[in-house]
């Protein structure tokens, strides 16, 4: 995908390869993610794109054995940099997984609240609301706004799901990386609430979709595919551009 020169650029992956010891699930991509744009990377199962999801916030490093190289962007500060704190840098860019992962010893409300208190000193009333935004985000408040201290595991395994959301929208991240995570709900209301919601939201927003046929293309342009293992090729697609016409808050 190439920017366009009124397009400002957020996040860039250039030559990221990715390795689980000695296996290689991401090779030598580069990419462009503009600001205020939906970008979908789309392939078949297994070629790397939850990889490479994982390597745009720093979480891929968190797996034993893993390894990264080549340079991910950040308003042209390579996250990979010695000095650029991994927590911080995933409180700006938040991410949403294909499984649901709540903390199964915290609550509802304090699985929303965790990524709001890693810098802590945070008024409690100003939590509160931020806890029922987020929740309201996800399309989950109504659901259990009267429970909000029992487990997150007496949830079900979509309200799990929509709670994982929450969670990652509640610091406000800048960028957003979603990794299917809306594939087991209902696509006909709560698909479209979260998604309508998060997109108003966020400053960049990048998502997956499994497809087992080729995708369309915009660009010709080698920038514009992640290569995988080499034979099974995903490729990023660009939804068009959305521009929030409104707060998001
Ligand atoms: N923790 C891990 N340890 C070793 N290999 C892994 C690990 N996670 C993924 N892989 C391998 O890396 C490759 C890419 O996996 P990845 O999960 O990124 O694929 P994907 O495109 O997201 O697939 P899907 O559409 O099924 O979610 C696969 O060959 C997979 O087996
Ligand atoms: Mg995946």
């Amino acid at each position: 995908m190439v920017a366009s020169a009124n397009t400002r650029l957020r996040l860039e992956a250039a030559h990221l390869t990715a390795l689980f010891g000695q296996q290689r699930a991401v090779r030598d991509v580069s990419l462009l993610f503009p600001a205020h744009t939906v970008t979908a990377i789309i392939g078949p199962s297994g070629c790397g794109k939850s990889t490479l999801l994982r390597c745009l916030n720093r979480m891929h490093e968190l797996t034993p054995g893993a390894t990264v190289s080549g340079e991910v962007l950040l308003d042209n500060v390579n996250i990979y940099a010695a000095d650029v704190n991994p927590v911080e840098l995933r409180r700006r860019i938040g991410m949403v997984f294909q499984r649901p992962t709540p903390f199964p010893t915290m609550s509802i409300y304090d699985n929303v609240a965790a990524g709001l208190k890693v810098n802590g000193g945070r008024p409690r009333g100003e939590i509160d609301d931020a806890v029922e935004r987020a929740l309201r985000q996800a399309a989950l408040w109504d659901e259990v706004s009267d429970r909000l201290r029992t487990s997150a595991l007496a949830l079900s395994g979509g309200q799990q799901q929509r709670l994982c959301i929450a969670r990652a929208v509640a610091p406000q991240p800048e960028i957003l990386l979603l990794d299917e995570p809306t594939a087991s709900l209902d696509p006909a209301g709560t698909q479209r609430r979260i998604g309508g919601s998060a997109v108003r939201r966020i400053e960049a927003y990048t998502t997956i979709r499994r497809s087992g046929h080729p995708p369309i293309r915009r660009s010709s342009s080698p920038e514009s595919t992640a290569s995988g293992t080499g034979q099974r090729r995903p490729c990023m697609t660009s939804a068009a551009p959305f521009r929030p016409t409104r707060s998001p808050h």
